[in-house]
This record gives C-alpha cells, sequence and structure tokens, in this order.
C-alpha cells in the first residue's frame, strides 16, 4: 500500500492530523519490522491511528492505541469510542490495532515489553506530557518518538523542554509543523541547541492562540494566520 492510499481511508476520519504530518507517521511506522510494536496515546476517532494501523499492517507490525475517550464538547467521549472502533473496522484493521480504553498513565503501570515507535497526542497539560514520556523507558534501542503539538501548546513544549535540557533524556531532530520527532539518546549541545532555536516559532503560535481568544483581529492579519483553527 502506498501512503496516499493509506491517507484517503484516514482522511475520511475527524481529527487534526494534517497530511504531512500523517505522511512523517506513515515513514516512520514503516521502518519497523514484523513483530514490532506501535504505541499511541490519544487516539481520537482514529485518524492518526488508521494511518499507523496500515503502516504497521504493511510490515507486519501492531498498534497499541490508548484513549480514555474523555466525556465533553471537545473529544466526545463514549460516541467517539464508538466511531473509533467503526473506523478502525472500516479500515481492515481491527487484527492489528488493540485498544486500552484508558488513561495513559494507568496504562503505563502495567506495561512490559518493547515499543519500537511511540507517537504521543493525549492530554496537553504539562504533568501528563511528563508522565507520557515516562514510556519513552520501553523504547528499543534507535526507536523514535513522535509529538503532536510540539511547539504550540505550553504544557507539552514545557515538558519537552525539561527532557530535553534539564534530564537529558531525548534528542531532538527535526518537526513537521508541530509534529516533533525525537529519539532515546542524550543530547549534545549542538542537539539542545536545535530545540532552542524552534523557541520563537513557538512564542509566535502562543501569541496567535491568545489573539484567537481575545478576537484581535489585527495581530492575527498581522501574523499572517487565516486558519479558523489555533496552529497545530
Ligand atoms: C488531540 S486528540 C487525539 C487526536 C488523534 N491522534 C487524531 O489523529 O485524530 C487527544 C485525545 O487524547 C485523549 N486523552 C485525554 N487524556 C488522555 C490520557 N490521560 N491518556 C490518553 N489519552 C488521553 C482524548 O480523549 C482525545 O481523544
Amino acid at each position: 500500500m502506498r501512503f496516499e492510499d493509506a491517507w484517503a481511508l484516514a482522511d475520511t476520519v475527524g481529527g487534526w492530523l494534517t497530511e504531512a504530518q500523517g505522511r512523517l507517521l506513515w515513514d516512520s511506522a514503516r521502518h519497523l519490522t514484523p513483530g514490532g510494536r506501535i504505541v499511541e496515546i490519544g487516539s481520537h476517532q482514529g485518524r492518526s491511528t488508521v494511518v499507523l494501523g496500515l503502516a504497521a499492517a504493511s510490515v507486519g507490525a501492531r498498534v497499541t492505541a490508548i484513549d480514555p475517550f474523555v466525556e465533553g464538547a471537545m473529544f466526545g467521549g463514549q460516541s467517539t469510542r464508538a466511531k473509533f472502533e467503526a473506523n478502525i473496522a472500516a479500515a481492515g484493521l481491527t487484527g492489528v490495532v488493540d485498544l486500552l480504553p484508558m488513561k495513559s498513565q494507568d496504562a503505563l503501570t502495567t506495561w512490559s515489553g518493547d515499543i519500537d515507535l511511540l507517537y504521543i497526542d493525549g492530554k496537553h497539560d504539562y504533568w501528563t506530557v511528563v508522565d507520557d514520556l515516562g514510556w519513552t523507558e520501553h523504547l528499543s534501542l534507535g526507536a523514535l518518538t513522535l509529538i503532536h503539538d510540539s511547539f504550540c501548546s505550553v504544557g507539552v513544549t514545557s515538558a519537552l523542554l525539561h527532557h530535553v535540557l534539564v534530564r537529558g533524556r531525548l534528542r531532538y531532530l527535526r518537526r513537521e509543523t508541530t509534529m516533533a520527532v525525537f529519539d532515546r539518546a542524550a543530547p549534545t549541545g549542538a542537539d539542545r541547541k536545535r530545540l532552542m532555536a524552534e523557541l520563537p516559532w513557538f512564542s509566535r503560535n502562543v501569541t496567535i492562540k491568545a489573539a484567537r481568544r481575545l478576537h484581535a483581529t489585527p495581530v492575527l492579519k498581522a501574523m499572517k494566520h487565516d486558519s479558523p483553527y489555533d496552529p497545530y
């Protein structure tokens, strides 16, 4: 299967993943070998899960999708779980994707086994992201961690700064818009500087988010932000 065919399916599923971000997930998952394990934190209706699942199926890997399906207007609760399950079945991925319908922090307490690709897109506050980064303990050698909403969310970004700059546990490699790629390695000075170099872009994104909430249209125009959404 080509990425274009996978994306045609994933793009029928509601969510926030862009095509370029989907391609980054796809390319990362296609490097796995048979028996490989992907863990996804935050699945919603399954937009990113379908991309990861189809890539996993094509190389003989599997996906564990973790989401408690939180209630509320933003994420939709149990009706979202029904959509997720229908979307996974429609993509032919029922035998490839295992769902853990619980918080990532609870799933981590009983997890054992190596992870070959970790995708984090769950709750975006600082403490939850710090907990989610605890999953990196299970990464196999050379495995990647991809994190959505890096450099547009205060919680996600401050947790990343802590892990890269203070704890020195992750190395920042690159990003596609707000989807950042890390590997598990002690960062050098140059790796740290590469992360710091994203901070002006982070400030821009946070300013846009604030301006949107304040309905500060002239600010948004000056910053050339014409999307009806926050930067992601
Ligand atoms: C931004 S959405 C994920 C979008 C999804 N990756 C996609 O491509 O459409 C965030 C999801 O995180 C879930 N979530 C919230 N708290 C969580 C937690 N503690 N652990 C795992 N997922 C959580 C929400 O229920 C929601 O479905």
